[in-house]
């Protein structure tokens, strides 16, 4: 694996393997890697010539009084786990190096609208035009044929493939599935926020998601009923503050009454001073 912090190492490097006729993958990612991110590098490994992973803790899409600043950072250990999960060029810029003119003053931001409103975009204004510019940053800069994103984050997949869409981007992105401990709870570098109390309690928000699927499978199809399944669950959890519950469609992540087509059940929930977000993916309909 090589590791370059520099936009033009990057682009030799990606354009050395194109002109050998390799297929280009890239796995953006903010880094403190655990196995959610190392199932996405394994996936690209398997279905390309070449795997190009980023890690930058992007700092326009935290808000001010967000995690920037204390964001957990290990790039030694990042480093072999990427290493590892068969990555072969880690790009690991500054912020400089990403925003030469710093990034308050970028004046060209990518807005994807509707999609990007609700859900976590309400309570985090500003955050999800902060990931579609760096990630159309980071298209630029690779070119990648396909790029992988996690389900975890539900919006976010939704987001990027309506810029694709719009913008006539040829990369195809590839969602993988939530990857969870053996107790339930969805990987997330935030996890290390949590006290050994929190911990547990944040088990509740997987449990919640297991209710809505039970009453899934049994055949419901009425969102409020879904969505009242898991607020019950959520609601049992003394730790547990609830931002939202939610059944959206998966595509325009817009609200659903009536389950029909492919739907995100999405929690956002806050156990102490932690915000998690978990969903589930409904789409045998
Ligand atoms: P980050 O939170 O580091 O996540 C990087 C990628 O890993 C995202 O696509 C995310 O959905 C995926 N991921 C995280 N936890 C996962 C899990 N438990 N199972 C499966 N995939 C998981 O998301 C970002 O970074 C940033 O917003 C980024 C896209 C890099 C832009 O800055």
């Amino acid at each position: 694996m090589k590791q370059v912090t520099t936009v033009e190492e990057l682009r030799q490097l990606v354009g050395g393997a194109r002109r050998a006729g390799q297929s280009v993958a890239l796995v953006p990612t903010m880094g403190y890697l655990h196995a959610g991110h190392c199932t996405l590098m394994q996936q690209a490994k398997k279905e390309n010539g070449l795997v190009v992973a980023s890690i930058f803790v992007n700092p326009l899409q935290f808000s001010a009084g967000e995690d920037f600043a204390v964001y957990p950072r290990d790039l030694e250990r990042d480093a072999a786990a990427a290493a590892a999960s068969g990555v072969d060029v880690l790009f690991t810029p500054s912020v400089e190096e990403m925003y030469p003119q710093g990034y308050e003053n970028m004046k060209t931001l990518v807005t994807v609208s509707g999609v990007s409103e609700g859900l976590c975009g309400a309570s985090r204004p500003g955050h999800f035009q902060g990931v579609a510019t760096v990630v159309a940053k980071l298209f630029h800069l690779v070119q990648p044929d396909r790029a992988y994103f996690g389900q975890k984050d539900a919006q976010q997949v939704a987001v990027i493939r309506q810029m694709v869409m719009d913008l006539n981007w040829p990369v195809d992105i590839v969602a993988v599935p939530i990857v969870r401990e053996a107790d339930g709870l969805a990987l997330s570098s935030r996890n290390v926020y949590l006290s050994q109390a929190e911990r547990t309690a944040a088990l509740v928000l997987s449990r919640a998601l297991q209710k809505a699927q039970t009453l899934l499978q049994a055949g419901e199809r009425r969102s409020a009923s879904v969505e009242a399944a898991a607020k019950e669950e959520l609601a049992q959890e003394a730790l547990a503050a609830v931002e939202y519950v939610m059944l959206v469609d998966a595509a325009s992540m817009q609200p659903v009454t009536e389950i029909k087509q492919p739907v995100v059940l999405a929690l956002a929930v806050r156990i102490g001073k932690t915000r998690l977000i978990d969903n589930l993916l409904w789409e045998e309909c």
